[in-house]
């Protein structure tokens, strides 16, 4: 959500920035701007639109200025715009800054500095933090920054520059990510590790109340609330470049699930021991997993639908109650957990601010927290009691596929890893999972490999304006997971119903060659599931189902099948989602929509 990225050094700032930006577009593309100290003035251009809109609009006039800070902006305050798109600047030019974020009382900080004279520019809340920087400084920036700081409320990754010390930036963070990278005479300064990644692999992640001051030589890290030194610990990024590029494909999108195989090997590795999960590498003591007497998994989007899957495979492998709350409902509903609460949260950035936020609720009401994530040092991992990570690599496009399929390993080798601590597994059903998730990289490429049929029938979905997608148990949870990753990049309105319900209401939407896309990889409820499939094939509905292979009840009913790889019903769901991820890539590639960054969305939420 937004994209931060800051040069200083002995090279012309402005490529450096627009380099980073690129590589940050997917966290917010309304608009983008950049500001390089150049000759003791600030030099800004912005523009409306995608970073190809600015990359125009800077042709022929690229200052050499070495010193500079750069944003890509996901509106919050104020619409899409040239005015309100960052750097913004005080009333005489002397300060930038950028802001990733939410300042929640900035009205009452404009109305004031409005009566003291200050005339705004924009309808941002990060235009005040230039106003105020501009009211605060004497002479020293960091300090006026401190100053600042200790008066704004909310969220925030901001970096500021100022004219009057033109060989630095300096750096602030609460609730929104910031790394910064060191160099040889250069450092740097980024929301995410891609856009510094050419230039060093030599990292820190700020830390909530750090601010951090950077010049060609030093970084410095402080407190922004004392001034005291804060001493970090260097990250050396061990994942290639070429990771974070899309390396041949047409999308970050197709290219994250092609590499699905390897982010699910990576996942398992490790994890397993011949005998069952390896509850050392689960982080939390096996006397702690035997005690709880509740599972609470909380996420948002595409991660809370993986925690949707965990509630099921726990309670049917662990027989221990799992509720599953989005994130943002539990943070407020006072929730009912406790000491004897497992509360797991799921966050593929693991900065999104309402998974945050209802971490710290649960740990402030005595549970113990894990945190299923897939990146390294972000806040819900420095905050949790235990971290699982996903071993996804970076995941850029904005729809999530990877590090989907990467959760939902992580929650069968929870469950697994519960179901041995409570006995509730014979050694041979454990070792049938065991075996079973070992083999799931191989059937995913399978499946990967005969993209055929999922292509055909995308070119028949890409014209319909509603679809709908239907299971039972836990193809149910991959159902929603499908319609999610269909209207967030195809734009087509879909929706997912336990397939037993159907009849109580949205039956009476079910018209002549309607596609209802039938998740039915659940052998226990299977002949249940083909009674539905019935249902709407005598209203008309074109039916795709999602099969098991070899299951032939299913083939006599649907119109077209998409058969997986047979495995234990636990499993399926990280087969039976990939057709679903190629049926909505390929749909909204055939819509000619833009696929890496559909409309309005952002990758990383670091906002309410
Ligand atoms: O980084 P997180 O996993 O916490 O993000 C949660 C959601 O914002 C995210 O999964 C979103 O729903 C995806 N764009 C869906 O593809």
């Amino acid at each position: 959500m937004c994209g931060i990225v800051g040069y200083v050094g002995e090279k012309p700032a402005v490529p450096i920035l627009m380099a980073g930006l690129q590589k940050l577009e997917y966290r917010g593309y309304d608009s983008a701007g950049i500001a390089v100290v150049d000759q003791e003035a600030i030099w800004v251009k912005k523009a409306m639109g995608k970073l190809a809109v600015l990359e125009d609009r800077l042709n022929g006039t690229r200052p050499d200025g070495v010193v500079g800070i750069g944003h890509t902006r996901w509106a919050t305050h104020g619409r899409p715009s040239d005015e309100n798109s960052h750097p913004h600047q005080d009333g005489r030019g002397d300060f930038a800054v950028v802001h990733n974020g939410i300042i929640e009382n900035y009205l009452t900080i404009k109305q004031r500095l409005a009566a003291a004279g200050h005339v705004f520019a924009s309808e941002t809340d990060t235009e005040i933090l230039a106003h105020l920087v501009e009211a605060y400084y004497d002479g020293n920036l960091e300090a006026a920054v401190q100053r600042v700081v200790s008066e704004i409320t909310g969220s925030y990754a901001a970096a500021f520059i100022c004219r009057h010390e033109p060989e630095k930036i300096v750096a602030v963070r609460k609730d929104s990510p910031l790394v910064i990278g060191l160099g040889q005479g250069e450092n740097f300064l980024a929301s995410d590790i891609p856009a510094i990644l050419n230039h060093t692999r030599k990292t820190y992640v700020l830390t909530d109340g750090e601010m951090a001051v950077l010049t060609r030589d030093a970084v410095t890290v402080k407190s922004a609330a004392t001034g005291a030194p804060v001493s970090k610990e260097i990250f050396e990024v061990k994942w290639d470049a070429v990771a974070a590029e899309k390396a041949g494909f047409d999308h970050f999108m197709l290219k994250e699930i092609f590499e699905q195989p390897k982010a699910l090997r990576d996942t398992i590795t490790g994890r397993l021991t011949p005998t069952g999960a390896d509850l050392a590498a689960l982080g939390l003591e096996p006397a702690l997993l035997a005690q709880i007497n509740q599972v609470a998994i909380v996420a948002c989007g595409t991660a809370y639908h993986a925690g949707l899957v965990g509630k099921y495979i726990i309670e049917a492998l662990a027989r221990v109650p799992v509720v599953v709350d989005i994130a943002s409902e539990f943070r407020y509903r006072n929730p009912m957990v406790n000491e004897q609460t497992l509360v797991v949260v799921v966050s593929q950035s693991g900065e999104t601010a309402d998974t945050l936020a209802a971490l710290r609720e649960a740990k402030r009401k005595g549970a113990k927290v894990l945190a299923v994530t897939n990146v390294v040092g972000s806040s819900v991992a420095r905050e949790a009691d235990a971290v699982f990570y996903t071993w996804a690599g970076p995941e850029i496009a904005v729809a999530s596929t990877k590090a989907y399929t990467s959760q939902l390993v992580a929650m069968q080798i929870l469950a697994l890893s519960l179901a041995q601590v409570r006995q509730t597994l014979t050694p041979d059903a454990i070792g049938e999972i065991v075996a079973g998730l070992k083999r799931l990289p191989a059937q995913v490429a399978a499946v990967l490999a005969g993209t055929g049929t999922v292509k055909a029938i995308s070119n028949r979905i890409k014209d319909w304006d509603n679809v709908f997608f239907i299971g039972r148990g836990v193809d149910y949870a991959v159902a929603m997971e499908g319609a999610l990753k269909l209207k967030e990049i195809s734009y087509i309105h879909a929706e997912a119903y336990a397939a037993g319900e159907l009849k109580h209401g949205t039956l009476a939407l079910i018209t002549e060659h309607i596609p209802v896309i039938t998740l039915a990889t659940q052998e226990q409820v299977l002949e249940k599931t083909v009674s539905n499939v019935q249902e709407v094939r005598a209203r008309g509905a074109y039916v795709i189902a999602v099969a098991l292979a070899g299951n032939e009840t299913v083939n006599e009913y649907a119109d077209v099948v998409l058969t997986v790889p047979q495995t234990h019903p636990v499993l399926a769901p990280v087969l039976a989602v990939v057709p679903l991820q190629l049926l909505a890539y390929y749909s909204a590639v055939a819509r000619d929509c833009d696929v890496d960054k559909p409309r309005n969305l952002a990758k990383s939420v670091t906002v309410e």
